[in-house]
């Protein structure tokens, strides 16, 4: 087992693990510093392409994406999206999980849990490729975003997707938008780390997508804490850039390539 995945595994009931998503080298670099975790999420569909959904995400996105984001992590643990459609048998999950591998050199990939592709999930994991499991909701399949685990029959059954999930060998699951309870009970029981997105702060970990963390995304349901409004700092400086161009105060003698500054 690589490394830096034993390391995920043993911060659990240690330290909190930190993961955001990247979608760029930019953004990476300044998350490799803090995060023990950057994702290269499917959501790239909605905050980048302006998607509704997750679905039509293709391969080779996420491969581009990827590819600059790796050039800026160094230390975290780098993790790719299957996007849907491409991890739907064996064969299909291989092939493809192999060349995200091999163009984006990242260490492990993540699927959303769907019916029975446990099977998959423990196939990727005997062909030697790491996986992380993401149950609860699971934008790729669910249309309705809503809070999962409100009731002992859904609890058990989360229970057991996470158990199988475990089972079938990833190293650690996102759990996203399921109650306290929830959470709390799956961490408990599983021995690889939760990594929790919108399920109260009983997970191993936390993930968010940087740009809602960020204020830059314009989504922002009720477990998103924004720190920080770039979206007002874009503007502020656009707006000052507008005002200099057209007052001809930029760019003066100091920006000219062949100025005396
Ligand atoms: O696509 C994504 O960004 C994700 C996280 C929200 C966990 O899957």
């Amino acid at each position: 087992m690589k490394q830096k995945i034993k390391k995920i595994i043993l911060m659990k009931g240690k330290r909190k693990i930190v993961s955001l998503t990247a979608y760029s080298k930019s953004i990476a670099k300044i998350l490799d510093n803090y995060c023990d975790i950057v994702l290269v999420g499917d959501s790239m569909a909605n905050v980048l392409y302006g998607h509704k959904n997750t679905h039509k995400i293709s391969l080779q996105n996420i491969i581009h994406h990827a590819s600059s984001v790796k050039m800026g992590v160094k230390k975290a643990l780098f993790v790719v999206d299957m996007p849907k459609g491409t991890y739907n048998s064996l064969n299909k999950a291989l092939k493809n999980a192999r060349l995200i591998v091999k163009k984006t050199k990242c260490d492990a990939v993540k699927i959303e849990n769907y019916k029975n592709n446990f099977k998959i999930l423990k196939y990727l994991v005997q062909k030697k490729i790491p996986v992380m499991g993401h149950i609860g909701y699971t934008p790729q399949f669910k249309n309705k975003f809503k809070l999962e685990g409100q009731s002992i029959r859904e609890i058990n059954s989360l229970l057991d997707e996470a158990k199988l999930i475990e089972k079938a060998g990833a190293f650690a699951i996102i759990l996203e938008c399921l109650t306290e309870k929830a959470s709390k009970i799956i961490t408990n029981s599983v021995k690889i780390p939760t990594i929790g997105i919108g399920s109260s702060s009983c997970c191993d970990g936390q993930i968010l997508v940087t740009d809602d963390m960020l204020g830059i995304s314009g989504f922002y349901p009720k477990f998103v804490k924004k720190y920080s409004n770039l979206t007002k700092i874009i503007e502020n400086a656009v707006k000052k850039y507008t005002r200099d161009v057209k007052s001809k105060k930029f760019p003066s003698k100091k920006y000219f390539l062949n100025g005396t500054e």
